[in-house]
This record gives structure tokens, C-alpha cells and sequence, in this order.
């Protein structure tokens, strides 16, 4: 089962929001499709998005589109991961760009293995590990940045436990990390993003391992909440790796100068589809933040552990 596949000249995904109580698909035929699989996150995480944005390249080739023009409207889809911008230019300078979208599918397999053998090396035996948001198979082709660490060190026979965090608003943790864990039986729990400090103080978290949309100089974008899990890793002396490709590196830009994308306020005001606040409150809803780069231990890249930028 991979997070998308490209048949007969269209693409199919994973439909993510209809996990994990429904193993659906939706297939995009054209350019646009793509677009809106993006947007409403029916596909997500930044090698997901990157690679669908190939193919998205791909499809508007095939329809006779103007490549300079879909690049632009393909990459207008979300503004965080650096990876749909990377995989949009890349096709975009490429000759063949059905042959360049196959070949980033295929790099990006492999590069979540190679992930995912450096990133075992640092778990040990016994180890809990707490991730946050879903940096999983379905964030990418298959296998996982973050998970994919966790499941390099499962199929070394480690015995290892993993705590997920929740990930409010849209619950990625809870939704996607913690039913992947269980497809591959790796002991999992779930926990309220609130509870990570409190259980580390409690010495029942032993390494966190998370993904990243944007690693620049200065720090890593990922999903909101990342944060306050390093400071509080940080207090308590536990290290703190990010996992990601090095498609998800930006040396343009400082991490600062990110383009943080902010997100319908109902994703807040509204919990299990009833209204948590009174009617009209006004939300703040950012869907990323950034940790600088003293809060993090190290990178896990598919060519070793580096230190941040
Ligand atoms: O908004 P999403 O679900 O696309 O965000 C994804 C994340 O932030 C993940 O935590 C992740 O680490 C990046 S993808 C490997």
C-alpha cells in the first residue's frame, strides 16, 4: 500500500481524511485535481505533497497545459513545504516530466529507508519514542520519515514503544501515526498534545523524533506543537531528532522567513464536529511553527545524522 500510485496515466492517493476509519482513494486526472488534493489536505506531509506536485507537473503536461503556469498554480496549493516547491521546479527544468515525477517517486522510497537505517542506530532497546503530527508512510511515498526511523529499529527486533501525540487541530497524530503504528504492530499510545511535558518529567519518554517541512538556517519548520515538545525536551536532557530528505532543505531563506500557513479558524472552534467556543470567537490557527536550532540534537538525512543549519 503506498500513499499514491500512478495508474493509466492518472494519479491515485490515499484519501487521508477519511483515515483511519476508511481505507479510501480518490484519483486526480488532471492538473487541478492535484491541486485540490493538496489544498484540502486529502494528501499531506511535505514528501507526499512534493512528489504529487510532480505528478501534478506531469498531468498538466500531458493535457498540453502551460508548464510556467500550472508551476505557478500547483505551488499556490499550501505555502509551507518546501518539498512541493522543490518538486515543482525540478519537473519544471526536466525534459521529460511524467520520466522526473517517476524517478522522485522512486528517490523518495529509497530515501526513507536510507532515513531510516541511520535514524536506528540512535534508538536503543527498551526506548519510548514520542513523534508528533504524522511524519509517517503517508506523509510520504511509503515507509516514513520520522516512523520510518521508529520502524528501521522495530524490524531490528529493538522492543521499543511509541507515543503520539494528538496533534490538534486536525489530529494527524491520533488519525494517521497511531493507525499506522498498529497496521505494523509497534506498540503505540496516544496522549493529549498537553501531556508530553508531564510525561517526560516522569521519565517515560526516552527520544522524540518528529519530521520537518522546512529545514533552513536557523532552525525546522514542522507541525504546530513541535516547538513546546523541544523546550520541554530540552528541560528534561532528552534528545530531540528531526527526521527529514534533504528535498525538505531550504539554503535560500532563514527559517524565520517561512511562510507559516494559517488555517481555517473553524479547524478550532469546532471538536469532533460540535462548537467547543461561543459562536464567532475569534482563532488564531497557524498550522506550523518553528524550532531554532539549539533545541534539536540532530538531523536525520538519508546521507547520516548532520547537525541543523
Ligand atoms: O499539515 P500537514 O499534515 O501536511 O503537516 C505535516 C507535518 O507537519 C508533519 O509533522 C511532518 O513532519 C512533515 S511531513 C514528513
Amino acid at each position: 500500500m503506498k500513499t499514491l500510485e500512478w495508474e493509466d496515466n492518472k494519479l491515485k492517493l490515499i484519501d487521508q481524511t477519511k483515515l483511519p476509519d476508511e481505507l479510501t482513494y480518490v484519483w486526480c486526472e488532471d492538473y487541478r485535481d492535484v491541486i485540490v488534493a493538496i489544498r484540502d489536505m486529502t494528501v499531506r506531509g511535505a514528501p507526499a505533497i512534493g512528489v504529487t506536485a510532480g505528478f501534478g507537473m506531469a498531468l498538466a503536461d500531458i493535457e498540453g497545459v502551460d508548464l510556467d503556469k500550472a508551476a505557478r498554480e500547483i505551488k499556490a496549493a499550501r505555502p509551507t513545504a518546501v518539498n512541493l516547491f522543490w518538486a515543482v521546479d525540478r519537473v519544471l527544468d526536466s525534459d521529460d516530466p511524467l520520466k522526473e515525477a517517476l524517478t522522485m517517486y522512486d528517490e523518495d522510497m529509497a530515501t526513507n529507508r536510507a532515513i531510516g537505517k541511520f535514524g536506528a542506530e540512535v534508538i536503543e532497546e527498551g526506548d519510548t519514542i514520542l513523534t508528533h503530527c504524522n511524519a509517517g508512510a503517508l506523509a510520504c511515498v511509503d515507509y516514513g520519515t520520522a516512523l520510518g526511523v521508529i520502524r528501521a529499529a522495530h524490524d531490528q527486533g529493538k522492543n521499543i514503544n511509541v507515543i503520539c501525540d494528538e496533534t490538534r487541530p486536525r489530529g494527524q497524530g491520533a488519525s494517521l501515526s497511531v493507525w499506522e503504528m498498529q497496521q505494523e504492530n509497534i506498540p503505540v499510545k496516544l496522549i493529549p498534545d498537553v501531556a508530553s511535558g508531564f510525561l517526560m518529567s516522569q521519565g517515560k519518554i526516552d527520544k522524540v523524533v518528529i519530521g520537518a517541512d522546512r529545514i533552513a538556517k536557523g532552525g525546522v519548520v514542522n507541525k504546530v506543537g513541535s516547538f513546546m515538545v523541544a523546550l520541554a525536551a530540552k528541560h528534561h536532557d532528552i534528545p530531540f531528532y528531526v527526521a527529514a530528505p534533504y528535498s525538505t532543505f531550504d539554503n535560500e531563506i532563514n527559517i524565520y522567513d517561512t511562510v507559516i500557513e494559517e488555517r481555517d479558524g473553524d479547524e478550532v472552534r469546532y471538536y469532533g464536529g460540535a462548537r467547543i467556543c461561543p459562536k464567532g470567537t475569534e482563532v488564531i490557527n497557524p498550522a506550523f511553527d518553528i524550532t531554532p536550532k539549539e533545541l534539536i540534537t540532530g538531523i536525520i538525512t538519508e546521507k547520516g545524522i548532520i547537525d541543523p543549519i
